[in-house]
């Protein structure tokens, strides 16, 4: 193998498979990403998100791979989390997930555990013990996960897929490239926002007209959203990445990097994409049923604590219509919260449910009975396609 990056005589020995055929592959992996896409070196990574857990969507092969790498004893090298299961992992009758699913998904889930990799089943690590700090380098696979510790929080990773965030948490190591880099994280187009967004929804909508209206590679600069939560860049942050594959945005004076107006100035961006009124509704009628859904959820990304309190609030003392299911996503950190405050009770007193582990996407909706789905998430509507009229 000709290697052109730098490695230091560690590495080398890994790659040479001093340390086992496993780290030798997964090195091999990294360092081939990484000559690809011309990193200069390795860099060492404390935390990683570690997509491709769902049996939906990975199958028989990531349940053979996953099992025979546990088999062999190795384990990760650094704090990892496990995304989404397909089902809640206690729950899942309940969910009227079948058995046979069920037994595929708890193996995939125990394997990815036997390596070390925590069974939070979370698109929302960093609500849930694994937060990157501001500027630091991780090795996170979930779309939704690398807008969002790149945006929000000014950590920084690539958008890895759940094999080679595996392997770099194997090794520990992530190639110095991409979006870890100051140049590679400047705005590149303004996307001036020219109304003011009144629901979270507005937010999703607005990530999936970007997603959908950027090229590959460029950075939106937001204006117009300086009223923003961290919910709302959550969900805006999730449909852009699903609609357009970005993988890190800035909000002029909201977000870390673009509240430096020094920096934001040296971007000299010329280019701008403007989204009124009129596009806003064009995305709801796009991404909108004209039957009555029988799956109302909520929770893509998973629900933070606060998001949880918002919907407990809007139901106490209301009951929902009969006849529709209305979930829930979280993770189980917040779900044991929302259990210890109340906010779980109130909304199963409503008639809705709230599940951990898992979500509408990654679940198998369509073997549970459900075909048509509303959300507020414009990456839910995107991905599952449960509704009238996407065009992917
Ligand atoms: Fe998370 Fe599932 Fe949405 S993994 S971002 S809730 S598609």
């Amino acid at each position: 193998m000709k290697i052109i990056m730098f490695l230091t005589k560690d590495e080398e020995r890994i790659l040479e498979g001093e340390s086992g055929s496993i780290l030798a592959r997964a090195m091999k992996l990294i360092v081939t990403i990484g000559d690809l896409k011309g990193a200069e070196k390795l860099v060492t990574i404390n935390r990683s998100q570690v997509a491709g857990v769902s049996y939906k969507t990975s199958g028989d092969p990531t349940l053979e791979l996953m099992e025979s790498l546990a088999n062999e004893g190795v384990k990760v090298k650094t704090l990892a989390t496990q995304n989404p299961a397909g089902m809640d992992l206690e729950r899942w009758k309940e969910m009227k997930v079948s058995p046979q699913f069920a037994i595929k998904q708890l193996r995939i889930c125990n394997a990815y555990k036997n390596l070390g990799i925590k069974p939070i089943c979370t698109c929302t690590p960093y609500l849930s013990g694994n937060r990157p700090k501001p500027d630091e380098i991780v090795g996170f696979s979930e779309s939704s996960a690398v807008a969002y510790v790149n945006s929000v929080i000014g950590a920084r990773t690539n958008r890895h897929g759940g094999l080679d965030a595996l392997s770099c948490a194997l090794v520990g190591k992530v190639p110095l490239m991409g979006l870890l880099l100051n140049e590679n994280r400047r705005g590149s187009v303004y996307v001036n926002i020219e109304f003011e967004p009144n629901e979270e929804s507005d937010y999703a909508a607005i990530g999936y007209y970007t997603g959908k209206n950027l090229k590959t590679g460029e950075i939106p600069l937001y204006t117009g959203l300086k009223n923003a939560s961290n919910d709302s860049l959550k969900l805006l942050g999730a449909a852009a990445a699903a609609a357009g594959s970005v993988g890190l945005f800035h909000v002029l004076n909201v977000t870390p990097e673009a509240k430096n107006n020094q920096l934001v100035k040296k971007w000299k961006i010329e280019e701008r994409l403007n989204m009124d009124k009129e596009a806003l509704k064009n995305v709801y009628d796009e991404l909108s049923i004209t039957e009555t859904p029988d799956l109302v959820c909520l929770g893509c990304p998973h629900c933070s604590l606060k998001e949880v309190r918002d919907i407990a609030e809007k139901l106490n003392g209301r009951k929902i219509k009969k006849g529709v299911n209305f979930w829930v996503y979280t993770s189980p950190t917040v779900y044991e919260e929302g259990l210890k405050l109340g906010y779980v009770d109130t909304i199963r007193s409503a008639g809705g449910d709230v599940f951990r582990h898992t979500c509408m996407v990654v679940s198998p909706l369509e073997d549970m009975g459900f075909e048509k789905l509303i959300s507020n998430s414009a990456k839910a509507l995107l991905l599952t396609k449960l509704c009238d009229s996407i065009e992917i």
